[in-house]
């Protein structure tokens, strides 16, 4: 990416990781996300939730063994990786922050900065492991981009992408472990009804804790502002994988020359 001042950039160089994180072992995760990405130059990657940790904890002290906060090793990790490949990374996490406990994504830049957005629509057991996040749905300004964040599950509520396209996303980003078979679907109509690029990078393999057993979607995918599918992985693909896009596709909300999907709403008309 060539940028000059706070332009958008014409097109940028954006990828998606799938891979199957090791349960607990933030080491051989951070060693495996180096593998795949670490030789590679884009411009923005994500990664899926929770990458450094895997997913299915049994309760809230078995998440906590392994959550981290900034002076945990990640963060170290991720900026010097973001920097080795000049681009910006959103990845997944289990935070400790005080006694609170959160399932966050961090957009770490190559400038040393690391933006955290905490998951806001906790699914199933997630209640019982993680506090509510709190941060709200925020959208981060990086050399002329507008970067949204959103995590897995937040996906059922439209309101999350919604949310981030009025505050002028561009792309959002989107790390995910889907147990459900619905959202890929769901995230072609996201970025139809919101005009915006949505990158969402979603885990394989099978988490067995002794107590239940989840079996992850693969299937990650980049949509465009029309909702084709520029980016498909299957459901067993383990790779990092890029394509290019142009960010400014996402500032016009137009869908012809009468409709506008952003200023035709008719917000007097959606209260219950
Ligand atoms: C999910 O939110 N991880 C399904």
């Amino acid at each position: 990416m060539v940028h000059k001042k706070a332009d958008t950039p014409r097109k940028i160089t954006a990828g998606i990781l799938q891979f199957r994180p090791v349960f607990k072992d933030i080491d051989a995760n951070l060693k495996a996300i180096k593998k795949y990405l670490g030789r590679r130059k884009f411009d923005l990657a994500v990664l899926p939730e929770l990458a450094t940790t895997g997913y299915n904890f049994t309760d809230r002290n078995d998440a906590w063994e392994v959550a981290e906060n900034k002076k945990g090793q990640s963060f170290g990790f991720f900026e010097e990786l973001s920097v080795k490949t000049g681009g910006a990374i959103v990845w997944g996490m289990a935070e400790r922050a005080g006694k609170k406990l959160y399932n966050s994504a961090v957009l770490t830049t190559p400038e040393g900065d690391h933006h955290i957005y905490r998951k806001t629509h906790l699914f199933f057991r997630e209640s019982e492991i993680f506090d509510p996040g709190n941060t709200g749905f925020k959208v981060f300004k990086w050399r002329g981009l507008r970067l949204g964040v959103m995590i897995c599950f937040d996906w059922i509520f439209p309101e999350s992408a919604r949310t981030l396209a009025l505050k002028k996303a561009q792309i959002i980003c989107h790390p995910s472990n889907l147990v459900m078979r619905f959202c890929q679907d769901a995230m072609v109509t996201r970025s139809i009804e919101n005009g915006v690029f949505c990158m969402t990078s979603n885990r394989i393999g099978t988490e067995n804790n002794g107590i239940s057993s989840l079996t992850f979607t693969g299937r990650s995918q980049i949509t465009d502002t029309k909702g084709n599918r520029i980016l498909s992985f299957n459901r067993s693909d383990k790779s990092f994988r890029v394509v290019k896009l142009q960010p400014e596709l996402s500032d016009t909300k137009k869908v012809n020359s009468y409709n506008n999907i952003i200023t035709d709403r008719r917000v007097g008309y959606y209260k219950a």
